[in-house]
């Protein structure tokens, strides 16, 4: 799971995936729903190669779950692709690997499980998604609508999304730009299948975000 992204639009102080959501660093609420999954061998958190605050805070609830891999780049695609050829010798081609935000943090072991059980088999592999459910507007001048986008067909792409090792990291050679590994798999003339992702599961972007988090993982706690 790809930690290394300084968030632009927030957490400027402190990097976005170490804000605190419900007490705990953000990044540790997506790191425990995936250690939770018993299908899952192995959790990697990829770290900026300078980052000094992994080791500050206590990981042992997630009992040596979670390994912390010092591999992150420029760029979310350069961050996953560092770590896939730090992995080179220990994964077999054929191995699926999942890659997850950290700024998605109310992922629940249930979605990865849905995932997993979805895309099965497949010779591709998939994402979680949202099907658009709002109107779309495409801004002409500034703050005026120019046109609607028919959201016919248009989902939004979440994480984790689940690749095979070998193809993965051909697609992230081939294409540095994606933004994310859906994309760069596509760029290779696959087709990956989409999986019904969850509202919860949204990035936190904007600072409001961070106490739409924080409610959903109270209230989970909550009922728990
Ligand atoms: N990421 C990374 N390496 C980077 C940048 C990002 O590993 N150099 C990872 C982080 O896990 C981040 C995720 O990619 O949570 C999503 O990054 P991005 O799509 O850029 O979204 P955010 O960083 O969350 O959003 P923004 O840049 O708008 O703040
Ligand atoms: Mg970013």
């Amino acid at each position: 799971m790809p930690a290394a992204g300084q968030g632009t639009r927030m957490g400027d102080a402190l990097p976005k995936q170490y804000l605190a959501v419900a007490g705990l660093p953000m990044l540790r609420h997506s790191l425990a729903a995936l250690a939770a999954v018993a299908r899952v061998d192995r959790v990697i958190a990829i770290l900026a190669p300078g980052d000094a605050r992994w080791d500050a805070h206590d990981w042992s609830a997630l009992a040596g779950r979670v390994e912390p891999l010092r591999a992150g780049g420029q760029t979310r695609a350069r961050s996953v692709a560092n770590a896939l050829e730090r992995l080179a010798g220990e994964a077999s081609p054929d191995d699926w690997i999942l890659v997850h935000d950290a700024a998605r943090p109310c992922l629940t072991p249930a979605m990865v499980e849905r995932l997993l059980d979805e895309v099965g088999d497949d010779p591709v592999g998939g994402l979680l998604a949202m099907p658009v459910a709002d109107t779309l507007k495409r801004e002409g001048e500034p703050a005026r609508v120019g046109a609607t986008v028919p959201r016919e067909g248009l989902w939004r792409a979440q994480t984790p999304q689940l690749f095979r090792y070998a193809l993965l990291r051909r697609a992230l050679a081939e294409a540095p730009a994606a933004t994310d590994e859906s994309q760069a798999v596509e760029s290779l003339g696959h087709r990956p299948r989409l999986v019904q992702g969850d509202n919860a599961n949204f990035k936190v972007t904007f600072p409001e975000d961070l106490a739409l988090a924080e409610t959903i993982l109270a209230l989970r706690r909550k009922h728990a």
